[in-house]
C-alpha cells in the first residue's frame, strides 16, 4: 500500500485534540481516500487486525467503521477473501422515448445481456393483473421473473405478467421476452412507464448485490399492441447507481394538457 494510502489509518485521539469518535474518523479517512482515488475499485484493504495496529485503535472500532462503509456501498466484503473497495458502476443512459427490450439496450451498448430465472409459470391472477391485463377471474396469467445481467453485473429484477392468450407457454421464453412475443406477432408497439424511487428490501438487495435499503428505481411498464390491447404488465427494480433515464422535452402546444394522471 502506498504512503498516501497508509495515511488513511492515521487518526487523532481525543487526548491529542480531536473530539470525534475514533470509528467516525477512521470511516471518514477511508471514504476520503476512495473519493480522492488514493485507493481504487477492487483494491483490498488490510485485515481488521492490521488496520487496528496501524491506526492504534481496537478491532471493534475498525469493524464498526468498515461495517458502515459496507452498508453505504463504498466497500464490499467477500467471505474468506477480505474487504475491498466496491467496483465502480458504469452508468447506463436509457432513453425514455423508445420502446426497447433489455436485450436490445445492452446489445446497443456492446454488452452481453443474460438472465437468471427467478420464475416462469402459470398462476391464478392477482387483482392488479386482472384489472391491468383485462383478464376474467377464471383466466390464468403467465409470469416471467428474471434477474437481468449486463456482462457480469446484475442490473435489474423484472417481474412480467402476460395474458395466456399471448404467452400460452412461459417456459418457452428463451433469452428475450420481446423476441418470444415477436415470433407470435405480439411484440408491443407502445408502453406507459411509471418510475418511482424506493429503498430496496433485503431479498431483492441480495439478488442485485447492493446494500439493503440502497436507492433503487421501481419501474412499472404497461405495454400495448397496435390494437390497443394491453400485452404486458411488468414491475421492475433497477439499480439506482446504474441507470440514468433521459427524456427529451418539448414546449407544450396551447391545446396540450399539463400533467394529471394517465
Ligand atoms: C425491458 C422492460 C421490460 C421488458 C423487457 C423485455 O427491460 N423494462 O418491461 O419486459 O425489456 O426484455 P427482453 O426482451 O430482453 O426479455
Amino acid at each position: 500500500m502506498s504512503d498516501a494510502a497508509e495515511q488513511m489509518f492515521s487518526i487523532v485521539k481525543a487526548s491529542e485534540g480531536s473530539g470525534a469518535p475514533l470509528y467516525l474518523q477512521l470511516k471518514k479517512n477511508i471514504e476520503d481516500a476512495v473519493q480522492r482515488g488514493v485507493i481504487g475499485p477492487g483494491d483490498a484493504l488490510p485485515s481488521e487486525r492490521d488496520i487496528a495496529l496501524k491506526a492504534d485503535v481496537s478491532r471493534v472500532t475498525v469493524r464498526k467503521a468498515v461495517q458502515d462503509l459496507v452498508k453505504s456501498g463504498i466497500l464490499v466484503q467477500r467471505h474468506g477473501s477480505g474487504t475491498f473497495v466496491a467496483p465502480r458502476m458504469e452508468r447506463v443512459e436509457q432513453s425514455l422515448s423508445r420502446l426497447t427490450s433489455f436485450t436490445d439496450d445492452m446489445a446497443r451498448r456492446g454488452m452481453t445481456a443474460s438472465s437468471v430465472w427467478l420464475d416462469k409459470g402459470v398462476y391464478p391472477p392477482s387483482p392488479d393483473e386482472i384489472m391491468i391485463l383485462g383478464l376474467s377471474a377464471k383466466e390464468m396469467v403467465a409470469r416471467v421473473s428474471r434477474l437481468r445481467i449486463a456482462n457480469d453485473t446484475p442490473m435489474a429484477i423484472e417481474r412480467a405478467s402476460l395474458s395466456l392468450t399471448v404467452l400460452p407457454d412461459p417456459a418457452a421464453v428463451g433469452s428475450s421476452l420481446y423476441n418470444a412475443l415477436e415470433m407470435t406477432g405480439h411484440r408491443p408497439v407502445r408502453a406507459v412507464q411509471r418510475i418511482s424511487a424506493i429503498n430496496i428490501g433485503a431479498a431483492d438487495a441480495k439478488l442485485l448485490d447492493v446494500p439493503v435499503g440502497s436507492a433503487c428505481l421501481h419501474i412499472e411498464r404497461i405495454s400495448y399492441l397496435a390494437s390497443g390491447k394491453v400485452i404486458e404488465f411488468t414491475r421492475s427494480v433497477y439499480r439506482g447507481d446504474a441507470y440514468d433515464f433521459v427524456a427529451e422535452l418539448r414546449l407544450a402546444g396551447p391545446s396540450e394538457d399539463f400533467g394529471g394522471k394517465t
